[in-house]
């Protein structure tokens, strides 16, 4: 299984820059920025990354951020993701990117862009990963860092700039407090994935999809709990990027036995499966394909049709989406063998 998982080529919709930096890379920030509040350690790493709830993880979050001060800081971030996402034979990626907590750190806002598209040129030369940028809206920081990151995104739109995004807390930040950034964002044009439903209900994701105009759901994990709505995002195709390891992390789940992703599944919702932020979370996508075959007991057909319904929620150019689903098929009944993977 793990074999037929790494052959899978695979795509990755939810995962965040920063949270995506490996444990060396922290470790090599930290050591340059001590005063950070971040440890020095693997092992108080480690113990660092041990999140009590939600809250606690998007304290840590803000810490480990507090880290990235230079564009040659974000350039190496996205380096790093991208030989992870490689080693995941992640082919295409669709990276969130936080840009007011990075201008506020002292990015210059021009620098900023800059270092990303270096990153993504070098990404595809050295790694054969092809990213693309979502830019999100820390939930917590209000209503003008909402509009000032989408003036961000308008000016700058980096190449490569695909959707829109919130995140951070819902709780105490309703989705509708950022319509406006929403709009600015869908009038040029930009693919709109706001997080709904992660530690808040169901009312969460029905505001997403009504006030932001939602096209997918970020981890969307509470539409478990109002069957209308399973219904209603199965029924108009609004894919759900899950993060199963991210959900128990967070706390957001209390145990994989009481995720909903195989209940999303039954009801049709196009899952999408992802990894939000690897590097503290201690998984990459390969591991999130194996725990759905060890805990909720998915197949190898199942596995390559998550792997399909990620191509097909992407926001890539049609012809990259044709070659991914070929070549999924081709893993899934190899030519000139006649051992397939398919049941
Ligand atoms: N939810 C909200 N904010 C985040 C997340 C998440 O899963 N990951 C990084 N920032
Ligand atoms: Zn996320």
């Amino acid at each position: 299984m793990q074999d037929f998982i790494a052959a899978l080529p695979k795509v990755e919709l939810h995962v965040h820059l920063v949270g995506s930096a490996s444990v060396d890379t922290v470790l090599e920030l930290a050591r340059r920025h001590p005063d950070r509040g971040v440890p020095l350690s693997p092992a108080e790493l480690h113990a660092f990354y041990e999140f009590t709830d939600f809250a606690h993880f998007l304290d840590v979050y803000v810490k480990v951020n507090s880290l990235v001060i230079s564009g040659a800081d974000v350039t190496a971030l996205v380096l790093g993701l991208a030989a992870d996402l490689a080693r995941n034979n992640v082919r295409y990626a669709e990276v969130t990117v936080t840009p007011v907590p990075h201008l506020a750190l002292g990015i210059e806002p021009d620098e900023l862009a800059e270092a990303l598209t270096a990153g993504r040129t070098r990404a595809r030369a050295e790694h054969r990963v092809e990213l693309a940028w979502v830019f999100d809206i820390a939930g917590s920081l209000g209503y003008k860092a909402g509009i000032a990151t989408a003036e961000w995104v308008l000016r700058h739109r980096p190449e490569g700039t695909v959707g829109f995004g919130l995140g951070g807390a819902e709780l105490g930040v309703p989705r509708e407090k950022y319509r406006d950034p929403f709009l600015l964002a869908r009038d040029a044009g930009l693919h709109l994935v706001p997080h709904a439903g992660e530690t808040t209900g169901p009312e969460t994701i029905w505001s997403a999809l009504h006030n932001l105009h939602a096209e997918r759901i970020g981890h969307g994990t509470s539409a478990a709990l109002d069957p209308s709505l399973l219904d209603h995002l199965a029924a108009n195709g609004i894919p759900v990027e899950v993060c199963p390891t991210s959900n128990i992390r967070t706390r957001a789940v209390p145990d994989l036995a009481a995720h909903p992703l195989p209940l999303m599944l039954e009801a049709g919702v196009p899952v999408t499966l992802a990894t939000d932020d690897p590097g503290m979370f201690h998984t990459d996508l390969n591991r999130e394909y194996l725990l759905c075959h060890n805990d909720f007991g998915l197949g190898p057909g199942e596995l390559a049709d998550l792997a399909r319904t990620g191509v097909r929620a992407a926001f890539c150019p049609d012809a990259l989406k044709g070659t991914l689903l070929a070549e999924i098929d081709a893993v899934c009944s190899p030519r000139g063998s006649n051992v397939t993977f398919m049941p």
